[in-house]
Parts: structure tokens; sequence; C-alpha cells
């Protein structure tokens, strides 16, 4: 079947089988290997990619189900000249060790912090909820999180309003709400 979307802000139509989740889709066929699969039934968030940015496992995720969205991985949201102010705060903080977890945990944070960009430690706690890390004891990540929070709210407060698009526009709010409706 071919499906069309845009992935990490390019239009593409792609080719694959009806059940191909995702992961596959994105891994497979579209060699962006920064998403990670491990568990594969939804419960470490390794494989978490942004759908109409909310985050979604893409493990389970039908690939189809992308159909005319927004997805966006690890690899659209910054790259080694200009990093995106989460990626920026996590090697700050250096909230990461083998990196498994850590592209699911940038954009995880990112849905959180455009849908609420002063979150409190619990809330991020509750929020990162479904993203597992076996390195870290999370406490770099929490960090990482706060000190993104105020390096996005800097941003934001030195850059205009994008035309015609709100926060909650831009977020869509709630966490994983595009799994299987
Ligand atoms: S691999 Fe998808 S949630 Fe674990
Ligand atoms: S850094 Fe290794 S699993 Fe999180």
């Amino acid at each position: 079947m071919k499906v069309s979307f845009v992935l990490n802000g390019k239009p593409v139509e792609l080719d694959f089988e009806p059940q191909e989740t995702l992961a596959e889709v994105l891994r497979n066929r579209c060699h962006l290997t920064g998403l990670k699969v491990s568990c594969e039934v939804q419960v470490c968030g390794a494989c978490t990619a942004l759908v109409d940015s909310l985050p979604v496992s893409a493990c389970t995720y039908l690939a189809y189900e992308a159909r005319g969205r927004r997805v966006t991985t690890i690899e659209g949201i910054g790259d080694s000249e200009r990093l995106h102010p989460i990626q920026k705060a996590f090697l700050d903080e250096f909230a990461f060790q083998c990196g498994f977890c850590t592209p699911g945990m940038i954009l995880a944070a990112k849905a959180l912090l455009e849908e609420n960009p002063e979150p409190t430690d619990a809330e991020v706690v509750s929020y990162m909820d479904g993203n597992l890390c076996r390195c870290t004891g999370y406490r770099p990540i929490l960090k990482a999180i706060r000190r993104a929070a105020g390096l996005m709210r800097q941003q934001e407060a030195q850059s205009p309003p994008r035309e015609g698009e709100t926060a909650s526009e831009a977020s869509g709010g709630g966490r994983f709400r595009t799994h299987h409706e």
C-alpha cells in the first residue's frame, strides 16, 4: 500500500505492507535508526516517535495510521550543527550512558514541554513514566528536562509567535492520544 505523510518536515509517499509498524517503516525503509526497538509491547518507550507532535510507541503503531499526519523522529529535531535545546540539555547534564533510551526520552520530553512549558518535577516524572532507562537512575534525565524547559522558554521569549499556531494547537494535548483510538 502507498501512504503519504510528512516525515521530519518533508512530504513522503512510501510503499509498505499494511501490517508494518511505524518502527519497521522508519528503521528499515527510511533508514532512520535513531528510533530503537526493545520490548515491542509498548512498555519501554525506546521506539517513541511523534505523530502530530504527540508521542506514540512506534513498535505497535501501524505505519498506515500515520497517513496524512506529521511524523517526527530524533533525526528531525536537530543536528550536530544545531542541537535542539533538549538535546543540548541532555548533553550538559550527562543524561545518558548507553544512549539506547535517549532518542525516545528526548522526543517524549519535547511533547511534554510543548504541552506544559513549566512542568513540576512530579509532572515530568508522571509524563515520562512510559520511557524506561536502565543506566542513569533517572536523576540526570529529570535535571536535563528541567534545564531544557528553561532553555525553551528563553528561546520562545526571544522569537516571535508562529503565524496561525498556538502552543496548544502545536502540541495537541495528551500523551499517547494517537494509540489505536
Ligand atoms: S520497543 Fe516500543 S515501547 Fe518498547
Ligand atoms: S542511557 Fe542506557 S538505557 Fe538509558
